[in-house]
């Protein structure tokens, strides 16, 4: 068995005797005696807990990575580095900074702490921000900072310090280390504590060993999910395996028009990936979760926890796309219409993993929109998510595919409704026809975020504005809106330019 070894603040840190289900704030605020980084939640909503981490397989090279200390597993920083809040200050220096970081001067500046708990983690999520070279629109330092919350300071000052950080990149320590991260692999792992095992294979083959070795072993990447059970839930699991040191399972192609999309991959990477050239999916991850979570969290975790209201299967089952399995017999191609097979539950068979998820860019016929519809913008569970897509030849609906989340067990699709509109021609009446086929597709629950009749309602009127949605654009993006609700003195936004002031 090995030791799990990572660097915390430049130092290398052994761990030998702690249960592999420890969260890295966990050891970071006990055994390691950093308690600059904070617990609010410990359920991935605050961002109290926020530290970096450096991310050296990430596409187009290292980068740093906000992410939910509270959530991830600390056998799955094995062979990385973590940096907290108590090693930005570089106490040998004495300049007029007093050795604190460009990030920790703009908040102080900027007047962005009172009671301070929640600003480890806002000065960490700035430090992300300060060496990205991809903010240049106002929503991406809305979605930068949206995991973030505080209660007393108010956001305005912390977005304005965020804004004069943002991009900066000093050539510095950290920027030095990051280089020096380029080219290392991920590290494989045999871990036990008791009688719990943690295994992060290197390889697939390997991988489906360890699979068949132990049948219920639990899959763990980013621990968004897994790491909710147990922080709230108190779960033991005996033997979890991380796919994190596979580099196959983390491959993003897009090639000749077809998509090829590792499990692996990052919720933050497709977005990026998918910005300009594939808006439906770009759209559906802006409003997924919060930078931190999405620096986590992996399409695979998403499509394999099956859960109604996973956000990117209606816009999957739009795509028509195809669930690339593979186990101990070799791959299956399974039509992701046929990858969900009840409540939670998918077509997956045991020791077999999802390995990539394929599709391919919507043809010039095709008119291609996802929505969310949620209590909340930011950082919400969806009431209905809806992946919606007409092919539309000469004036008339070639075909449809309607995908809906958070109607029925599964995500599935409108049958009925995509039926009214084949073969019609592309009209707001086409819409109305559809819309009034929902109540018959679906039967859909109540809980606390809709009951059945709000559902079925926001699922109907999604239909009879999807063909408003597609006439500019047949790939709208979201458009690029300030979030906030503040003036300037010259009545200008508060939240950059771009669009309205919301009401
Ligand atoms: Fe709230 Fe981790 S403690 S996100
Ligand atoms: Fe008090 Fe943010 S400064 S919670």
């Amino acid at each position: 068995m090995d030791p799990i070894e990572l660097h915390v603040n430049g130092e290398v840190v052994e761990v030998t005797d702690v249960r592999p289900t420890t969260t890295l704030l966990e050891y970071l605020r006990g055994p390691l005696g950093l308690p600059g980084t904070k617990e609010g939640c410990a359920e991935g909503d605050c961002g109290a807990c926020t530290v970096v981490v450096i991310d050296p397989q990430a596409p187009g090279g290292p980068r740093f990575r906000g992410i939910n200390s509270c959530l991830l597993l600390l056998p799955l920083l094995h062979g990385m580095h973590v940096l907290t809040v108590e090693a930005l200050r570089d106490a040998s220096a004495h300049d007029d900074s007093d050795g604190y970081h460009p990030v920790q001067r703009a908040l102080v500046e900027a007047l962005g702490s009172q009671c301070g708990y929640c600003t480890p983690g806002v000065i960490m999520s700035m430090f992300e921000a300060c060496y990205r070279g991809d903010l240049d629109a106002p929503w991406k330092l809305d979605d930068q900072m949206c995991g973030n919350l505080c209660r007393c300071t108010g956001y305005r000052p912390i977005r304005e310090a965020t804004e004069q950080i943002a991009g900066l990149r000093p050539d510095d320590r950290f920027a030095r280390a990051l280089r020096t991260a380029a080219g290392q692999r991920p590290v494989s792992l045999r871990y036990r504590a008791g009688s719990q095992h943690f295994f992060c294979p290197g390889s697939v083959p390997e991988l489906l060993d360890r699979l068949h070795e132990h049948p219920n072993a639990r899959l763990v990447v980013g621990a968004t999910d897994l790491g909710l059970d147990v922080t709230k839930k108190g779960e033991h699991f005996e033997v979890l395996v991380s796919l994190q040191a596979i580099e196959a399972l983390r491959q993003l192609r897009h090639e000749d028009g077809r998509w090829s999309v590792g499990a692996t991959v990052r919720l933050a990477d497709l977005e990026d990936a998918t910005g300009k050239a594939l808006p439906p999916v770009a759209r559906m991850l802006r409003f997924f979760g919060s930078r931190q979570i999405k620096n986590s969290a992996t399409l695979g975790g998403n499509l394999c926890n099956a859960s109604p209201i996973g956000d990117l299967a209606p816009v999957l089952l739009a795509l028509s796309a195809t669930v690339v399995a593979v186990g101990r017999e070799g791959e299956r191609r399974i039509p992701i219409d046929d990858f969900f097979v009840g409540y939670r539950k998918t077509a997956l068979r045991t020791g077999e993993i999802l390995a990539r998820v394929e599709f391919d860019d919507p043809p010039a016929h095709a008119r291609v929109v996802a929505y969310k519809v949620s209590k909340r913008r930011e950082m919400d569970i969806s009431a209905v998510a809806a992946g919606l897509r007409v092919d539309v030849r000469d004036g008339i609906v070639e075909d449809a595919r309607l995908g809906f989340g958070g109607m029925a067990a599964t995500p599935a699709r409108a049958r009925r409704a995509e039926a009214a509109m084949i073969g019609q021609p592309w009209s707001e009446a086409t819409g109305e026809a559809a819309a009034r086929c929902i109540a018959q597709d679906f039967r859909p629950l109540s809980d606390h975020r809709g009951s059945a009749w709000y559902r079925a309602t926001v699922a109907a009127n999604l239909l009879r504005g999807l063909y408003h949605d597609v006439q500019r654009e047949r790939l709208p993006p979201l458009p690029d809106r300030p979030s906030g609700t503040l003036l300037g003195r010259g009545g200008e936004t508060g939240t950059g330019a771009g669009g309205e002031a919301s009401p």
